[in-house]
């Protein structure tokens, strides 16, 4: 028999090196790992890591023959300010290679007669506010504002309700109503990592500050000091996918869920970082364009949904997650 496997897809990113981690020590199954890139070191050991291209039709049909999938973490995407410098490559990625997992486990689904686990994280790209004003008045609820302004937002937002299709409606006029495929995302704020940088993202600013400190290196902060958007500690971005992942498909509400953990000011930040690190020289240049997709994005996210439903709260708060989490583990792996 086929051994039950998760793919984890986009797995050498930033989201992939801590979810390949959480699940290996679960050891409940067989981890599958496909990315353009190779794996780290730390992280080869966990799982069979394939270097290859979602776009592939050959390798995904040679992986559905192989392996039987119960879940598919898709992470694979081009972050938003990569995608604004090549918007149709972006689109291929980020929308025709979900399109073709979806596809692919949504057959499954349907020949072994059992729903395939589909987790998707979203993020708070898909919100587009249309000034600062309304920006600053309160936390904003997954239905509101759903007018992205970046190809990675509109690809999100899309890609969310192509999940929902194939969950629901997928082959809605054949005589028999296949079995669904199970979709569930998560919309996640900016995430900040101690032991990963992120590539072309535009929350990069929060992360490249804390990492260029520790590392004694002058940074430049591309947004304004009042800047405010959610970020989360990677921990809890890990919890909160294996969390969403546990629930019960009956106490899921909704197919897409904001999750978040605080929000700070790029100055907040950057004051915290100087009293851990007071050699540290950051100031601003501010990028007049990649501001402005920070200033569409909320100042905070509504994630009673998620509490709701199945319990989701975050462990991290600023203060943790910048004097237990990031600092020391900063500290270390540049001292190493
Ligand atoms: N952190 C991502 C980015 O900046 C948003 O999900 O693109």
């Amino acid at each position: 028999m086929r051994k039950k496997t998760i793919l984890i897809t986009g797995a050498s990113g930033e989201i992939g090196q801590a979810l390949i981690k959480a699940l290996a020590s679960k050891n409940s199954h067989q981890l599958l790992t496909l990315d353009l890139h190779g794996l780290p070191a730390d992280t080869k050991p966990l799982t069979t890591h394939i270097e290859g291209d979602i776009l592939d039709e050959y390798l995904l049909g040679r992986l559905v023959s192989q392996y039987d999938f119960d879940a598919i973490y898709h992470l694979a995407a081009l972050l938003s300010t990569r995608a604004e410098f090549v918007p149709e490559a972006a689109h291929k990625v980020n929308v025709e290679g979900t399109l073709r997992l979806l596809k692919m486990a949504a057959e499954q689904s349907q020949w072994r007669g059992q729903a395939v686990q589909f987790i998707f994280p979203s993020s708070i790209a898909v919100y587009g506010l249309p000034d600062l004003e309304t920006k600053g008045q309160r936390k904003v609820r997954e239905w509101e504002y759903n007018n992205p302004t970046t190809m990675y937002g509109c690809n999100k937002l899309y890609c969310e309700l192509l999940g929902s299709y194939y969950s629901r409606n997928y082959r809605q006029l054949a005589a028999d109503k296949p079995e669904m495929l199970d979709f569930r995302g998560l919309r996640f704020p900016g995430l900040i990592s101690a032991f990963t940088l992120p590539t072309g993202g535009t929350s990069d600013y929060a992360p490249e500050m804390i990492h260029a400190a520790a590392q004694n290196q002058p940074y430049h902060c591309f947004v304004r000091p009042d800047s405010i958007i959610p970020f989360m500690a990677m921990p809890d971005a890990v919890t909160a996918l294996l969390k969403l992942a546990q629930a019960p498909r009956s106490a899921l509400s909704r197919n897409v869920y904001n999750v978040t953990g605080f929000s700070l000011t790029a100055e907040a930040i950057r004051e915290r970082v100087l009293q851990a690190f007071p050699q540290a020289q950051i100031d601003y240049r501010t990028d007049l364009k990649r501001q402005a997709i920070v200033d569409s994005w909320p100042a905070d996210i509504h994630d009673a949904a998620a509490s709701q439903d199945w319990g989701w709260q975050p462990e991290y708060n600023a203060d943790r997650t910048f004097e237990e989490y990031l600092f020391p583990n900063i500290r270390e792996r540049y001292d190493k």
